[in-house]
C-alpha cells in the first residue's frame, strides 16, 4: 500500500510568535509541487493560534499540531492544555509521548537539574491514557518511541521499542488505529547530531509496523511511521528512501525554513 510520507517539523522550546510566523510564511512562500507528501509543524502552544491562523488565512496545505495534551475536558488543571484547546488554534495532530516529555533527553544542559527533569514524566501508561482520549476527538497522534543509548548498549532496544508500541496502543480502536502516526526516534540521536544508520532505522521501523500487524494487520499496513534524530537534508534522502520509513518528525532542522524545505523535498524524491 502506498503511504504518503508525512514530514513534521516539532519545534520543541523555540519560537515567539513572530518568528514562527517568519518562519511558516517562508515555508508558504516555497511554491514547489511536494504532493504527495504531507507536511506539519508543531509548534509551541503560544504559538499555535497564530501559526494556525496564518495557515488558514493563505489557504496552506501545511497541517498543525500541538507538542502534547492533558483532557478533554476542562477543569482546575493549571499550565494544562486539553483537545478542544488544540483543535480551535486548527491543529491535527498531537505529538504524544516525545522521549522528552518522558523524561528521556538526548543531551541534558547544565541547568537541567534532576528536580527540572522530574517535570517531564510521561511513561507508557500516560502516554496510553493520552492516546485513548485523542482517538475518538478530531486530532490523530504521533506516538514517539526509542530506546536511550544505555538500552541499545545493552541490546534491549527491540524489546524496549516493542514494549512502548503495545502499551501505547493498548485498548485503542481499532478501526481507526491506522491513522496513527508511529515516530521512531532514538533518544541518543535526538540533538545529538547523531543518526541512526539507515539500515538500523529501516530494521527498527520493521519492528513497529510488525508489531503493529500483531495487534491488526491493516492498520500496520496504513499507518506511517516516521524516523526522528538529527534529521538533516543531507541525510533525509537515504532515510526516506527505507521502505518502512514513512516520514520525518523534525527537531533542530525543522526551525530553518531551507533546511525544513529541502527535507521535504527529499521525502517528495522518494515518495
Ligand atoms: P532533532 O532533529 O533536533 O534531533 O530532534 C528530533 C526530535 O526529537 C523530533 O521530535
Amino acid at each position: 500500500m502506498a503511504r504518503n510520507p508525512f514530514i513534521a517539523g516539532n519545534w520543541k522550546m523555540n519560537m515567539t510568535v513572530p518568528e514562527g510566523t517568519e518562519l511558516v510564511s517562508a515555508l508558504i512562500a516555497e511554491k514547489d509541487d511536494i504532493s504527495p507528501v504531507e507536511v506539519g509543524v508543531c509548534p509551541p502552544f503560544t504559538a499555535l493560534h497564530a501559526i494556525g491562523s496564518l495557515l488558514k488565512e493563505k489557504g496552506s496545505a501545511i497541517k498543525l499540531g500541538g507538542q502534547d495534551v492533558f483532557g478533554d475536558g476542562t477543569g482546575a488543571f493549571t499550565g494544562m492544555i486539553s483537545i478542544p484547546m488544540l483543535t480551535d488554534c486548527g491543529c491535527e495532530y498531537v505529538i504524544l509521548g516525545h522521549s522528552e516529555r518522558r523524561g528521556r533527553f538526548g543531551t541534558t544542559p547544565d541547568w537541567l537539574t534532576p528536580s527540572l527533569q522530574a517535570l517531564f514524566a510521561d511513561n507508557d501508561e500516560t502516554v496510553n491514557l493520552k492516546a485513548s482520549i485523542v482517538m475518538p476527538s478530531p486530532l490523530k497522534p504521533i506516538i514517539c518511541v526509542g530506546e536511550t543509548i544505555d538500552e541499545r548498549k545493552t541490546g534491549d532496544t527491540d524489546s524496549i521499542v516493542r514494549s512502548q508500541v503495545e502499551a501505547a496502543l493498548k485498548g485503542l480502536d481499532k478501526s481507526k488505529l491506522g491513522e496513527v502516526v508511529l515516530a521512531y526516534e532514538p533518544v541518543w540521536a535526538i540533538g545529538t547530531g547523531e543518526t541512526c544508520d539507515s539500515a538500523e532505522a529501516q530494521r527498527v521501523c520493521k519492528l513497529i509496523r510488525d508489531t503493529v500487524a500483531g495487534i491488526d494487520s491493516s492498520a500496520a499496513e496504513a499507518m506511517r511511521v516516521q524516523y526522528g534524530g538529527s534529521v538533516k537534508p543531507d541525510n533525509a534522502e537515504e532515510l526516506l528512501g527505507q521502505p518502512d520509513i514513512d516520514g520525518a518528525l523534525v527537531g533542530g532542522a525543522s526551525l530553518k525554513a531551507d533546511s525544513f524545505a529541502a527535507i521535504v523535498r527529499a521525502a517528495k524524491k522518494t515518495a
